[in-house]
């Protein structure tokens, strides 16, 4: 029997559905293998860099979709390829560094060479040497090649596929999410900087995590004295069709104050002031009046935009229990230099050692450490009810951690 057959026969989805999810799997290893499989490798639009990063003919970039590590080229023409980052020979790595500008890709271990496409283009020692050795007659380049990624672009985001019949990236996004990021991202970028930090806990942790509206204002206590984000501001969750994706939004100037915060948190109550107020200081972008919002794409890409501070999040399983998540904050070509420097000063709220977010990188490790012994036990998830809709007036809802895991069970067969 397959492990994915066995895996199916002992695991089954609580009766209640998705407003429980069963710890096993944030631990069970045969469960991590087998999302590799159905999403990583399976019908899922996977981010794989901006189209930035590989701006200029012979540019590579190295990233994986799920753990299996893959590279981006941009040929000659300017046409972007993706391919697993596996020599066809042996299956070392081809491509060794993040990024690097090159004529060609070269293994370092027989010097197999290819093209920026990924064909094979030479074999050392094809012929052996004087007569003798080399491959045998039949040997053939065009039948070896570095395995190709069905690849897309959208706004400036460079997505590839393993399933040759996905159709197209925007309807896999549908027209609200891709509306929104367009909003966002639709206009040339300019990257302001990155960072990546390994988290301590199972990659789908992190993906609840951005989905979890109900958490932001409460372990973020800095969104909350400061009044950056708070659910008595006017906001919603937004779900794509198909449920997989989200939309969190707020609108700061349209706060009326509830007297939950009053009761149940101390942080709403604080009186601080910034010693340095530029970090809040800020303009309004668009004519929507949203100054906060998290847009997540299935499985593990999200944008997010508060106040003027623009980023994409991506995290990458690195095994059962350990995430890397990578930070790439973002600017537009048209910025001013002042509106450039207030989008980094803004990106002091979010990331590793920011004010708001260190706590995503602690908190999903706490899970972890709290459920890994009882994968019998499981979440409980009704805020905002059973149901798995957009709540386009209220956050105090986990519609859109119940969207992912409507998601999640759909792909997984679960
Ligand atoms: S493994 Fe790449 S050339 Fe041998
Ligand atoms: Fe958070």
């Amino acid at each position: 029997m397959s492990a994915a057959m066995e895996l199916n026969d002992r695991f089954q989805w609580p009766a209640d559905g998705v407003v429980r999810a069963p710890y096993r799997l944030f631990s069970d290893p045969d469960i991590y293998q087998l999302e590799q499989e159905r999403i990583f490798r399976g019908a899922v639009w996977n981010f794989l860099c901006l189209e930035v990063e590989i701006a200029n003919p012979g540019d590579y970039r190295t990233t994986t979709v799920g753990e299996t590590p893959v590279v981006v080229t941009r040929d000659r023409d300017g046409a972007i390829h993706a391919m697993v980052n596996r020599c066809a020979h042996k299956g070392a790595l081809v491509c060794l560094k993040k990024k690097d500008n090159v004529a060609s890709l070269n293994c370092v271990y027989h010097a197999w060479n290819y093209s920026l496409d990924g064909r094979l283009k030479g074999v050392a020692f094809r012929n052996g040497l004087r007569g003798h050795g080399g491959m045998p007659a039949d040997f053939d380049v065009a039948k070896h090649r570095l395995q190709p990624l069905k690849v897309e672009t959208f706004c400036g985001m460079v997505f590839g596929t393993f399933d040759p019949s996905l159709g197209p990236v925007e309807g896999y996004l549908g027209p609200e999410m891709a509306q929104f990021i367009k909003r966002n991202l639709g206009r040339p970028l300019k990257i302001l900087g990155t960072h990546s930090q390994i988290i301590r806990n199972n990659w789908k942790l992190y993906a609840e995590n951005l989905r979890d509206s109900y958490h932001a204002t409460l372990l973020h206590t800095f969104y909350t004295t400061f009044k950056v984000n708070r659910l008595d501001m006017d906001g919603g969750i937004i779900l794509s069709d198909e449920k997989w994706h989200h939309i969190s939004f707020a609108r700061r100037a349209n706060m009326q104050e509830a007297e939950e915060y009053n009761s149940s948190l101390h942080s709403a109550n604080y009186d601080s002031a910034l010693d340095g107020p530029g970090l809040l200081q800020s303009w309004n972008e668009f004519d929507d009046g949203i100054t906060h919002s998290i847009q997540t794409i299935f499985p593990n890409l999200c944008v997010q935009f508060t106040l003027n501070s623009l980023a994409i999040r991506f995290f990458a399983p690195r095994g059962v229990d350990e995430t890397e998540l990578f930070w790439i904050y973002l600017g537009y070509e048209r910025d001013t230099e002042e509106q450039s420097q207030m989008r980094v000063m803004q990106s002091n709220l979010t990331g590793a050692a920011g004010l708001v977010s260190l706590e995503d990188g602690c908190i999903n490790e706490f899970v972890q450490r709290g459920t890994r012994t009882s994968p019998e036990a499981m979440s409980f998830m009704e805020m905002g009810g059973r149901e798995v809709r957009s709540e386009k007036n209220s956050r105090a809802t986990e519609t859109a951690v119940r969207g992912f895991w409507h998601g999640y069970r759909q792909i997984m067969s679960f």
